[in-house]
């Protein structure tokens, strides 16, 4: 049986005193002898704030993005080692909005460029965040455009491929997966739970091929996109579904109590 994972992205939300006190009452609502696992990724400059107040309880620290370079002249990067130095365990990768790939655009397309993570940037990430024991969250997810053309599949097994060209299954033990499909992130669009599970599923057999079948069965392979405490019971009781990466719901402790619950 595989452990559920609840992870929550906190985006670009949040100054240190507000991280502070959502965390402090997320410690008070959530049992720390729940069965789940907990995480949370807020903005760099709070996950000092985050890690103190988890410090003692076995919620964990990640991060949203990582540079995968050891050190050097990279303005405005955060390195692996960095992120260890303040207590991250954890550090999401291609994460849909990193890739530049926004489910509501309010920018010209040009302009998203900027956020031009490729499958080749999240492979370099990976490797750099395996060297130093902070497990990744591999996220991968088709646009609106793509699952109307039939291309979801496609799509989502090359971005698979991608990210682990030279990663074995001995290295991928301790990561994790997440289905982002980008049409349902801060959309308030749910996919239904039976196309969740099935494209869970989809990543399983991908991951069963690209490392081995043993390593597969124990990654947790988490659903995100509009998670919210009143869909995240039946979400998370498909048996593809390890858990969730949720964004908005994760911003309010009451909210992301009750999506830990639902797991
Ligand atoms: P959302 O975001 O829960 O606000 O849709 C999920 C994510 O992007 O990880």
């Amino acid at each position: 049986m595989r452990k559920k994972l609840v992870v929550g992205n906190w985006k670009m939300n949040m100054t240190r005193a507000q991280a502070k006190a959502a965390v402090e009452s997320l410690v008070q609502l959530v049992d720390p002898k729940t069965e789940v696992e907990v995480a949370i990724c807020p903005p760099f400059l709070s996950i000092e704030s985050v890690v103190t107040v988890f410090s003692g309880t076995p919620f964990q620290v990640g991060a949203q993005d990582v540079f995968w370079m050891p050190s050097g002249a990279f303005t405005g990067c955060v390195s692996t080692s960095m992120l260890a130095d303040a207590g991250c365990e954890l550090c999401i990768v291609g994460h849909s909005e990193t890739r530049g790939r926004f489910g509501k655009l309010e920018v010209p397309a040009t302009t998203v460029a900027y956020f031009a993570e490729s499958d080749e940037t999240v492979n370099l990430k990976i490797k750099a965040l395996l060297a130093q024991s902070i497990r990744p969250i591999l996220c991968v997810g088709e646009t609106l455009e793509e699952r109307n053309e039939g291309r979801t599949d496609e799509v989502i097994a090359a971005q698979l491929k991608g990210a682990f060209v030279g990663i074995t299954a001995a290295d991928y033990k301790a990561g994790v997966v997440a289905y982002e499909p980008v049409w349902a992130i801060g959309t308030g669009k749910t996919c239904d739970n039976a196309e969740a599970n099935r494209v869970c599923g989809f990543i399983r057999e991908q991951l069963r091929a690209i490392l081995d079948a043993s390593t597969a069965d124990s990654i947790r392979i988490l659903y995100g996109g509009s998670v919210k405490p009143s869909n995240a019971k039946d979400l998370f009781a498909q048996p593809e579904i390890d858990g969730g990466l949720v964004g908005g719901a994760s911003l309010d402790p009451k909210d992301f109590s009750e999506v830990i619950q639902g797991a």
